[in-house]
């Protein structure tokens, strides 16, 4: 519908530097260009090779996404923009862009949250997010769960994962495999193959005085590594297929028990699964199979937009505007830390830690 806001997001988190556009609740574009291969004989991100890309990166990757849509800049309701959590170096880059759109087509201007985003990406794909919905985001950088009453003003964080984030576990057990980077597509892969009750791992942060709603990986982690090197050691083959299922199991059995259990606890009939781990087969199997028994429904979005795109931020964006949230002022900062809490980012920072984040900017 045409009266429907029309926004472009910009995200800049990490290694993606994603443009997307979305009318109201209608996915129009979403570009992407990634700096993932310039990191990847680091073994990890590079924060201030990530910030060069997305320098390099951004306007061609704007241009892109006005062209795909098939929109003018001028036609542009408001531009969004993820203020954090993320690299600061590479939040800024994404900020300072928005902001010099912004101001230089006389649009409004909105800082959102980019975990608040990674829920509210759901919209593309299922139509309007029922409030409340609880969310578990899963990838690389985060695990956490989230209660969403109102997806632009009111995210409460539930819990989260207290070492490791689920996708890192996938990542550190391929390497010790020698499975390559990333990890989770292919442990998913020959999971298909094992027996996941070949092995016993521990379930983290399980126990009956454990927090209900916090994860752990590390342990997990270190016990597998540990059962690999004692096969190796007594010369026996590693079996690779079973290790994999065994731990995967592992993983997206506590993943969905506590996602399903936050439901329940808190009365909520609705739970959105995204961020790369998403993409899990067998996790989207099992918490199919636990929230249908819950009477929860399962909302999943299409893996490209469950990992980090600029059309989740447009997403959000759109929301806002819909809803009447004022935009951000100009004072509108990068914040590496930003709580959940507010996913609307008024403009300067008032949290504490904010200060401290800002003077290594100056020197990032
Ligand atoms: O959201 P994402 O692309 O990037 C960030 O981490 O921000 O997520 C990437 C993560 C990697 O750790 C990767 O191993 C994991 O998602 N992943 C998977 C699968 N596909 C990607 N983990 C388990 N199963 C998969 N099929
Ligand atoms: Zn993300």
């Amino acid at each position: 519908m045409a009266d429907e806001p029309l926004v472009l997001g910009i995200e800049t988190s990490c290694d993606e530097t994603g443009v997307g556009i979305v009318r109201g609740t209608t996915l129009l574009a979403d570009a992407i260009a990634s700096s993932v291969d310039t990191h990847a004989r680091f073994g990890g991100v590079v924060p201030e090779i990530a910030s060069r890309a997305h320098l390099e990166a951004m306007v061609p990757t704007i241009e892109r996404a006005l062209k795909d849509a098939g929109v003018s800049a001028r036609d542009l309701d408001g531009i969004a923009v993820t203020a954090g959590p993320g690299l600061a170096g590479a939040l800024l880059v994404g900020v300072s862009a928005a902001k010099a759109y912004a101001y230089a087509l006389g649009k409004p201007l909105y800082g959102v949250n980019h975990l608040a985003s990674h829920i509210c990406v759901d919209q593309l794909e299922h139509g309007p997010l029922p409030e409340p919905t609880m969310a578990l985001l899963v990838s690389g950088g985060h695990s956490s769960l989230l209660l969403a009453p109102d997806i632009t003003a009111d995210v409460r964080p539930m819990g989260a994962t207290i070492d490791d984030a689920a996708g890192e576990a996938f990542d550190k057990i391929a390497r010790v495999l020698d499975l390559g980077f990333p990890g989770g597509p292919v442990i998913d892969r020959l999971a298909k193959e094992g027996d996941p009750k070949a092995i016993a791992f521990p379930r983290g942060l399980s126990g009956s005085r454990d927090p209900a709603y916090d994860f752990s990986f590390s342990g997990l982690k270190t016990a597998v590594a540990r059962w690999i090197e004692a096969k190796r050691a007594a010369g026996e083959e590693v079996p690779v297929r079973d290790v994999a299922a065994s731990f995967q199991e592992a993983v997206v059995d506590v993943l969905t028990r506590k996602a399903v259990r936050a439901c329940k606890d808190e009365g909520v009939d609705h739970l959105m699964i995204g961020g790369g781990v998403a993409a899990n087969s067998r996790l989207r199997a099992l918490a199919e199979e636990r929230c249908e028994r819950a009477g929860v429904r399962l909302r999943v979005p299409r893996p490209k937009l469950c990992t980090d795109n600029g059309a989740m931020v447009a997403a959000l964006g759109a929301e806002m505007v819909a809803r009447g949230r004022p935009a951000s002022d100009w004072e509108l900062s990068a914040d590496s830390s930003l709580p959940v809490t507010d996913p609307h980012v008024p403009g300067a920072p008032d949290h504490d830690h904010v200060h401290e984040v800002s003077k290594d900017n100056l020197y990032s």
